[in-house]
């Protein structure tokens, strides 16, 4: 699970701590949290990787499947997302990615819609359902269905592809 944000005082950390808490209630499932607060990723992209950029992308590179915690930042999601999401590349391909999005008045779906295509880009599958959290109006307890949903497609995706990547290399 990525969490986005690196605001001071965000509220993204409360929430994949929600998640995760409702995540553990699953079999079969190993999660590791990459809070991208605790990555100093450079913000000019550097010619020669820095010891985080590695860390970071060999993190991503030992996962099968992704929870990415986005709020909505003026339509879109945030750049310390961009930010990290660049720094790895092969390490995405072929596995899924499901999204926890928030806003205020917004459920974070236009964070979530751009966030499609770069992962597409990065040849990474995004699950269809997500969890999506208006945080004028919704409660985090009231989200379970959602999150067995996504879950549910991001284990299934996470297995099919975990075979088939085992099974033959990919193609690009
Ligand atoms: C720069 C900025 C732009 C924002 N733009 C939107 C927006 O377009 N839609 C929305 O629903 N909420 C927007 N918000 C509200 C955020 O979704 C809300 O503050 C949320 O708590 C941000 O997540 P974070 O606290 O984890 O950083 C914006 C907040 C910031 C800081």
């Amino acid at each position: 699970m990525i969490i986005g944000s690196t605001r001071e005082g965000r509220v993204g950390d409360r929430i994949g701590r929600w998640f995760v808490s409702r995540a553990e209630r699953r079999d079969g499932i190993v999660l590791r949290v990459l809070d991208l607060v605790e990555y100093d990723l450079p913000a000019r992209y550097p010619k020669t990787p820095t010891a985080e950029v590695t860390e970071f992308a060999a993190a991503v590179g030992l996962a099968e499947a992704f929870v990415v915690v986005t709020p909505e930042y003026n339509r879109s999601f945030p750049a310390s997302l961009k930010q990290a999401i660049d720094y790895a590349y092969d390490e995405w391909r072929a596995k899924p990615v499901g999204f926890v999005s928030y806003g205020h008045r917004s459920d974070g779906i236009c964070a979530v819609e751009q966030l499609r295509p770069v992962f597409t880009e990065l040849h990474a599958v995004t699950m269809r359902d997500g969890v999506r959290l208006d945080l004028m109006h919704d409660r985090l307890d009231e989200d379970d269905h959602a999150v067995v949903a996504m879950l549910d497609q991001l284990t299934w995706w996470g297995l099919a592809l975990r075979e088939a990547r085992a099974a033959r290399p990919y193609v690009s």
